[in-house]
């Protein structure tokens, strides 16, 4: 049996494989090869960058599952697939305390200026005075979404001495989180960081943007296109929102460098969950699914 693995495995999960006598093969095709090669495999393993669509799905026919280290599955056609009686299989929560970690980072990052201050002082500046900072400490976190990741956010901020708001059309109690409705997150939060699936549309557009604080601070480590990118830039332009904390983006790698070189916006390139713990997680996890499936 052998598994394409297509945007890597860390080496222990690629040893659950090999040792229950899966071949592995590394390797990177183009969305046309990839429709091409996929024939051979029993599995192909994804993280966020391959993409598998009805065609690649139609082309494996020897294919038993797909894999997903990560959380999110939306780069894969998995109802399509369902339908074939593919399974996808995912890590779902290997890599929820990385992201949340981001999240607050993001946090942090904007209320001291790091964003700012990283590059400045390479030039040779000393900007003092410009870095007039704000606490954490005593402010109101709106979470937008309080699943894995949201509710483990909002214990690092509950640590932090942040008051947590949050809205979740199914979570209706949660540690720490003061269960709100969407509207008063929104009119109430100092700093809003979402934590939703893609949708098809944004959650967070001009709309909800004019109806949160002056000043607000926006995270997205969800998904692009959650966020409004345009309505969000016109907001950072405005001053309406203050900061932004952007890990993903509508295009990916993207090429919106009018958001990503506003200078109140700190970013990071679809990070979330780029840890050594997570990736070890991830990886372990997916393979033991892998094995599960294939010699189950
Ligand atoms: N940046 C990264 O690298 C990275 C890594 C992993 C996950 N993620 C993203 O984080 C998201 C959250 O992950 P999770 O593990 O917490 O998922 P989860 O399924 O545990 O929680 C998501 C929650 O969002 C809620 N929700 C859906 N639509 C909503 C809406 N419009 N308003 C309010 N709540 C809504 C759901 O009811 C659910 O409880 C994932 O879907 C994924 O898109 C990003």
């Amino acid at each position: 049996m052998k598994v394409l693995i297509s945007d890597g495995l860390s080496k222990k999960g690629q040893e659950i494989l090999e040792n229950a006598g899966i071949e592995c093969v590394n390797e990177h095709y183009s969305p046309e090869e990839l429709v091409e090669k996929i024939k051979d495999f029993e599995c192909i393993l994804v993280r966020s960058a391959t993409k598998v669509p009805k065609e690649v799905i139609d082309a494996g026919e020897k294919l038993v599952c797909i894999a997903r280290g990560g959380a999110g599955i939306d780069n894969i056609d998995h109802q399509y697939a369902k339908t074939k009686g593919i399974p996808t299989l995912n890590t779902p929560a290997a890599n929820s305390a990385s992201v949340a970690e981001l999240a607050i980072a993001h946090m942090f990052s904007l209320a001291r200026f790091l964003h700012k201050s990283n590059v400045t002082m390479r030039k040779g500046e000393w900007n003092k005075k410009e870095y007039k900072g704000i606490e954490l400490n005593g402010k109101t976190l709106g979470l937008v979404g309080c699943g894995k990741i949201g509710q483990l956010t909002a214990g690092i901020a509950n640590a932090l001495g942040m008051k947590v708001i949050g809205c979740d059309p199914c979570v209706k109690d949660a540690d720490g989180i003061d269960m709100v409705s969407f509207e008063d997150v929104l009119a109430k939060a100092d700093f809003v960081s979402l934590h939703v699936p893609k949708q098809a549309e944004p959650v967070i557009g001009a709309a909800e943007l004019a109806k949160m604080k002056d000043g607000v601070y926006l995270i997205n480590c969800a998904r692009g296109g959650v966020v409004d990118e345009a309505a969000l830039l016109d907001a950072l332009n405005s001053g309406k929102v203050a900061g932004a904390g952007i890990d993903v983006y509508v295009e990916e790698p993207t090429k919106n460098i009018d958001l990503v070189s506003h200078p109140n916006v700190s970013v990071t390139p679809h990070v979330g969950a780029s840890t050594a713990e997570a990736q070890e997680r991830v990886g372990t996890e997916i393979a033991e699914k892998i094995v599960a499936a294939l010699k189950g």
